[in-house]
């Protein structure tokens, strides 16, 4: 089911924002996705600051807050003039692409995308309302194409050009052909699905308008890069609290899953093979950022806390056991790909660099609440909230409390296969300092 998004609720995060902040504190997110934890603590009149790898997420955030600054004539006219929009036969601009996106969208559609993005830039719309143009372009470009995210890829559909090609081949040369699969019975029209996308918008934020309170002044600080080095930048003691989510350890590459808006962004091939290595180690082909981690602490003139904290991880015993028991399970031919131990390793010491610096920008008593899964690989189950708090502990935080989530998360089919089904954990982990 298509989901409109602007002001989705997260509940989890809503509650958690009103019991334990109040307006005027400063809030962080490390990673800040969309941006909902930012927009609920902007509704309480509290202050967030938080980093974002992903460019879309810059769009997405600064849609967000700039929620009371929309001029609703301004958009409902934005609306009409676009719903009206014809794009002439004539017109042969089309949306660029890399390879793992060629051929993603039905014909009409790759013209269009780029129709509607010259027709917004040429515009006199305001700023505000270019960027929010572009979000609901973004949160189209899944459904009026041939792909669908899927797990850690985007998966086909068999009616694009790329994968019918790829089958003439196959049969050519007696291989197997690519199964038939559909996406989505009806592939949408850019036209409508930005149109409705709109519509949906503009009710939304008509409600915001209409219900905001004195306090919807606070500030939403938010910076594209890596919380891995913006954090150790920022002074001591400056956070009431945090509120996040990280990337989780299970071989998610937003950058494959997001290759349509990446490219839309404007993104090549290049940035985006540098994007996946800038992000938290969590795609088997992340490489070791330890090195880089040295030098940025060097020039920050702090590598006696660079060495503090791998001492720290170093010698943390349930991080030796898991990396053990993994290796274990490479030797006995258990792990479908090698790639996850360099993933585990750089995943939790990445992390614990980032819980370390979260320790020191915390204010004595602020409270810290991170949303995780627990993940297995060969058969062994990682339990990444347990660790995490091991790691938390080692930079003096109080563990409070690890809040198991309702929903869990089963097992992929290959791992279920081998080694029998086991529910993994999602939870929430909180800290004190
Ligand atoms: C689980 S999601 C967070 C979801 C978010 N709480 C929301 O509600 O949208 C993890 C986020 O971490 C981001 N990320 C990955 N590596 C990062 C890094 N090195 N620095 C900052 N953000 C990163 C991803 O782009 C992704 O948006």
């Amino acid at each position: 089911m298509r989901q409109l998004t602007l002001f989705e609720d997260k509940i989890d995060n809503r509650e958690y924002i009103t019991q334990n902040f109040s307006a005027g504190d400063n809030v962080m997110d490390s990673f800040m996705g969309s941006g909902t934890s930012a927009l609920v603590c902007q509704m309480r009149g509290i202050n967030s600051i938080g980093y974002d790898i992903m460019p879309f997420s810059a769009v997405a955030i600064k849609a967000k807050s700039n929620v009371l600054r929309y001029d609703i004539s301004e958009l409902q006219t934005l609306i009409k003039n676009f719903s009206a929009l014809k794009m002439p036969e004539t017109y042969s601009a089309r949306t660029p692409y890399v390879t793992i996106t060629d051929s993603a969208y039905p014909e009409f559609n790759e013209r269009f995308i780029m129709f509607a993005t010259d027709w917004i830039a040429q515009s006199r719309y305001s700023d505000e309302l270019k960027n929010l143009f572009t979000l609901c372009v973004l949160n189209s470009l899944e459904w009026c194409s041939y792909t669908t995210k899927d797990g850690q890829y985007l998966r086909w559909d068999s009616r694009a050009a790329k994968v019918i090609n790829a089958n003439i081949e196959r049969k050519k040369f007696g291989r197997k052909l690519l199964p038939a699969h559909q996406c989505r019975e009806v592939v949408e029209n850019i036209q409508s699905a930005v149109a409705d996308e709109l519509n949906h918008i503009l009710s939304d934020i008509k409600f915001v308008q209409a219900n905001a309170c004195e306090n919807f002044s606070a500030t939403v600080d938010f910076t594209e890069g890596s919380a891995l080095f913006e954090l150790p930048k920022l002074e001591e003691k400056i956070l009431d609290g945090v509120i996040t989510s990280p990337p989780y350890c299970n071989r998610y590459d937003y950058t494959r899953i997001y290759a349509l808006e990446l490219v839309y962004l404007g993104y090549g091939e290049d940035d985006i093979k540098n994007l996946r290595q800038d992000l938290l180690s969590c795609t088997v082909e992340s490489k070791s950022k330890i090195s880089s981690l040295m030098k940025h602490y060097e020039r920050l003139n702090a590598s006696e806390r660079f060495c503090y904290v791998l001492g720290k991880i170093n010698s943390n015993l349930a991080f030796q056991e898991i990396m053990a028991a993994l290796t274990e399970r490479k030797t006995r031919g258990d792990l479908n790909n090698n790639g996850v131990i360099r993933m585990v390793e750089g995943y939790f010491t990445e992390l614990a660099f980032v819980y370390a610096e979260l320790y020191r920008l915390c204010k004595d008593g602020a409270i810290v609440a991170v949303v995780n899964d627990n993940v297995r690989y060969g058969g062994e189950i990682i339990s990444v909230d347990y660790l995490s708090t091991s790691f938390a502990e080692q930079f003096v935080f109080k563990p409070v409390k690890i809040y198991c989530l309702r929903q869990q998360k089963g097992n992929s089919s290959r791992q279920m296969k081998k080694f029998g089904r086991t529910a993994l954990r999602k939870s929430i982990t909180r800290w004190q300092k």
